[in-house]
């Protein structure tokens, strides 16, 4: 019997991770993608990858690009949701067309909306994969929130780093929230936090001067040696991060019973405790409802 088709509903495939990962998925016959991109990005042009508007600074082009999927599924549910866009600044001062910090808009409270609107597409033992960061732990990265504060990170934020990791937190505290949804249990949906790791040579860094993103590039072998210091430096490369983040999507790699947070460390696949912040039900509690009173969902 032939098999079903398998449908990708993904965010950030424009580019970077994201744009080898989606090149992945379709490699396999039988997979066809609806993938939100902004008008002014690179469209994958392929067979079986259908594009429909979505820019995720907005939070009305999120919930219509919510409501135009299901049409587009022609009944069948969705198998693979991955949201992997995310963006980087030089500052905090730009916003989001609802008047949120940009970061924490696009990174983290329109994945948070999209995710809500989309899990009742998602098929029976489908999976959800949210692209998160180390970035969200102080152990890591000194900027890192030691606590959560949503209406803070929304309309005060501190530096550009501390707003992207707080963002990145966002992103996994949503995938926590959601592997721990009664809903998402019983119809046993396989959710996860990705972190690819230091990745040189994607479009995250484009809003940084150029001379710096290009020394960034130049002085991979360095960052290399450095992460056998520490390993959070090593970096990585965007096809092989794209590689992982697709391979977690369709199930061929699965995390451990009871793990979320699947880690690109030093090249390799990990699955460690994340932050002591993001492992509180409290903090998870707290974002998961702050985050619908922004978004004007219920928090149940
Ligand atoms: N690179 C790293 O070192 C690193 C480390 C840890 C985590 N990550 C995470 O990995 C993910 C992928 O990043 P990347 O490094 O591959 O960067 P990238 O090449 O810049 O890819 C980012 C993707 O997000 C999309 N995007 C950004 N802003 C958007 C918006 N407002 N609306 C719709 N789509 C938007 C981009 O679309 P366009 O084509 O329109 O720009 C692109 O497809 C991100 O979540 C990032 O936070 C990256």
């Amino acid at each position: 019997m032939p098999e079903r088709t398998r449908t990708l509903v993904m965010t950030g495939a424009t580019s970077g991770i994201g744009a080898h990962a989606l090149t992945r998925l379709m490699a396999r016959a039988g997979t066809r993608a609806i993938i939100g991109a902004r008008p002014s990005s690179t469209r994958p042009a392929r067979d079986g990858v259908e594009v429909l508007p979505l820019d995720l600074s907005s939070l009305a082009e999120v919930r219509e690009f919510a409501a135009a999927v299901p049409g587009r599924l022609d009944g069948e549910p969705i198998d693979m949701l991955v949201l992997n866009a995310g963006a980087q600044f030089m500052n905090t001062s730009a916003r989001s067309a609802d008047g949120f910090e940009l970061a924490f808009a696009v990174n983290h409270l329109a994945h948070y909306l999209l995710a809500r609107l989309l899990l009742p597409a998602v098929a029976q033992g489908g999976r959800i994969v949210l692209t998160t960061s180390d970035t969200h732990d102080p152990r890591i990265f000194r900027s890192a929130p030691t606590r959560v504060d949503v209406r803070g990170w929304a309309h005060a934020p501190g530096s550009a780093a501390s707003a992207y990791a707080a963002s990145k937190l966002g992103n996994l505290l949503t995938a926590e929230a959601i592997a721990a949804l009664p809903e998402t249990v019983e119809r046993r949906i396989t959710t996860i936090a990705f972190n690819p790791g230091l990745t040189g040579g994607t479009g995250l860094s484009r809003a940084f001067p150029g001379p710096l993103r290009q020394a960034m590039s130049a002085l991979r072998p360095a960052f290399i040696l450095l992460s056998r210091l520490r390993p959070q430096l090593y970096m990585n490369t965007p096809e092989h991060a794209g590689d992982v983040l697709a391979q977690l999507a369709d199930g061929t790699l699965a995390p451990p019973a009871g793990r979320i947070y699947a880690s690109l460390v030093r090249g390799q696949l990990t699955y460690p405790d994340p932050s002591t912040l993001a492992q509180d039900p409290a903090a998870r509690e707290e974002l998961w409802r702050e985050s619908a009173d922004l978004t004007g969902l219920p928090s149940r």
